[in-house]
């Protein structure tokens, strides 16, 4: 497939807005004033996608009407196929609290050709889809395109963060070009396609409960961190194919099912609504962070938040770590050394992560379960709690990002055994922590290390 198709893409812009979107090739496809008239434009037919109950509240109701080549029902039954390395199984993994640390994962071998679908692999996770709660964490790594072929996800939605390599994605509602430092996601139940050059690869974020919002700014304002106007959404684009055996791949209560059809699914000539796939640059996030001392927790880099029922509790937070000054004074400026209630895992897209400079690389990932202490190893320590406090620039050529979730994951087999990527090294970057208590110790700058006193300010 040559990827020229996807140049010079047109977006639509802002996140959660209500769009609509024609083919330029064929003016005047979106019916107009109704959105189901006995004879559609063009000899399309119209199609409801629904991304929330009909009767969701009107802030929460998503949905998107297609007018297409075929309805997506024009398809045979459905079949099991194998779903390799991906699972949506929780339940039967043995329970492990340790702090974990994976090797960069692996692209395919030499000679290996591994689409997306195929490469897709799950490291941990938790909940079910077919009660429609909890997440799970996925790593892909591939090298071919996927060849007249579809996917999309019956269980939630995919967040994906390419780490290396682009993703060519061609969608019902159009095309998207995601970079390494761009995300996008693709909402449940969205036929795509993914095309690549080369060795790819990249993290997947999913979501059984909700959709992802951006999080509420409270005291900050109405601006800050990832703005809605950065939110790019495709548009239109339709090609009529007819292709024997085109395989449509739906991943349904975490097992995979194919279905074959004679044509491209994405035969969407116009379509109108507010539930559709978006990227986001994250070199856009406005950072907010402390000016004077101390530190802010690190909700304050949350792109994108998926809820659950309980207020201000997320199913899962998207939260990344951009380059930015760090000034705070007399404070230790790197993650402080902390136990949460929350599980947290981390990925690094590029460059070095601050707390820990070696072992954590592009590519590889780390766990740092609930209530597992974890923070900077002894080198980091050393040095933060020692140096010249001027201002200067934190991650500067990074980008590392977490997901936060307040369910407890388990590590799937792929994860502790299967992809031989667990650095089993990683709890000794914590061992060299000296003791540095000392009874005797009387404070000799007169007060000039600790807090702002008046007389300081
Ligand atoms: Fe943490």
């Amino acid at each position: 497939m040559s990827l020229k198709e996807f140049s010079n893409l047109k977006y639509n812009t802002g996140f959660g807005g209500e769009f609509a979107s024609e083919d330029p090739r064929c003016p005047e496809s979106l019916p107009k004033g109704q959105n189901n008239p006995q004879i559609c434009p063009y000899g399309l037919y119209a199609e409801q996608l629904s991304g929330s109950a009909f009767t969701a509240p009107r802030s929460y109701n998503v949905r998107t009407w297609f007018y297409r080549i075929r309805p997506a029902v024009c398809h045979k039954p459905f079949s099991r196929i194998d779903q390799g390395n991906m699972s949506n199984d929780f339940s039967s993994t043995v329970p492990d609290p340790a702090q974990t640390r994976w090797k960069p994962f692996d692209f395919p071998k030499k000679g290996e050709e591994i689409d997306f679908v195929n490469g897709l692999a799950t490291i941990c996770g938790a909940g079910d889809p077919k009660s429609r709660h909890g997440i799970a964490i996925h790593v892909y790594s591939c090298n071919i395109s996927m060849t007249n072929k579809a996917f999309y996800n019956s269980d939630g939605d995919f967040l994906i963060v390419p780490q290396e390599g682009s993703l060519y994605i061609k969608t019902e509602m159009g095309k998207i070009v995601v970079n390494p430092n761009e995300i996008c996601v693709i909402p449940m139940g969205i036929r795509f396609n993914v095309s690549v050059s080369g060795n790819t690869r990249g993290y997947i974020l999913e979501v059984f409960d909700a959709h992802f919002e951006l999080p509420s700014l409270g005291p900050i304002g109405a601006n800050g961190l990832a703005n809605p106007r950065d939110f790019e959404y495709p548009t239109a684009c339709y090609e009529d194919l007819d292709i024997n055996g085109y395989k449509v791949i739906s991943k349904y209560q975490g097992a995979f099912f194919e279905a074959l059809q004679d044509h491209s699914p994405f035969d969407v000539v116009a379509w109108h609504g507010n539930y559709a796939p978006y990227k986001y640059d994250l070199s856009k996030f406005m950072v907010i962070n402390s000016v004077a001392f101390d530190h802010a927790d690190p909700s304050i880099f949350t792109v994108l938040t998926c809820q659950s029922v309980k207020p201000g509790v997320a199913i899962a937070d998207f939260v990344i770590f951009p380059p930015r000054w760090g000034v705070a004074d007399h404070t230790f400026r790197p993650p402080y050394y902390h136990r949460n209630c929350m599980s947290e895992f981390m990925g690094l897209i590029l460059g070095k992560y601050e707390a820990k400079e070696g072992g954590f690389l592009p590519g590889g990932a780390s766990l740092h379960s609930m209530m597992t202490p974890h923070g900077p190893d002894s080198e980091c320590f050393n040095k933060a709690s020692t140096e010249d406090l001027k201002p200067v620039r934190v991650a500067d050529g990074t980008m590392s990002f977490m997901f936060e979730s307040s369910l407890s994951m388990a590590i799937t087999d792929w994860g502790a055994k299967i992809c031989e990527k667990v650095d089993d090294e990683y709890y000794k970057c914590w061992q060299g922590i000296e003791k540095k208590f000392n009874p005797n110790w009387r404070d000799e700058t007169n007060g000039e290390s600790g807090p702002p006193t008046k007389k300081r300010r």
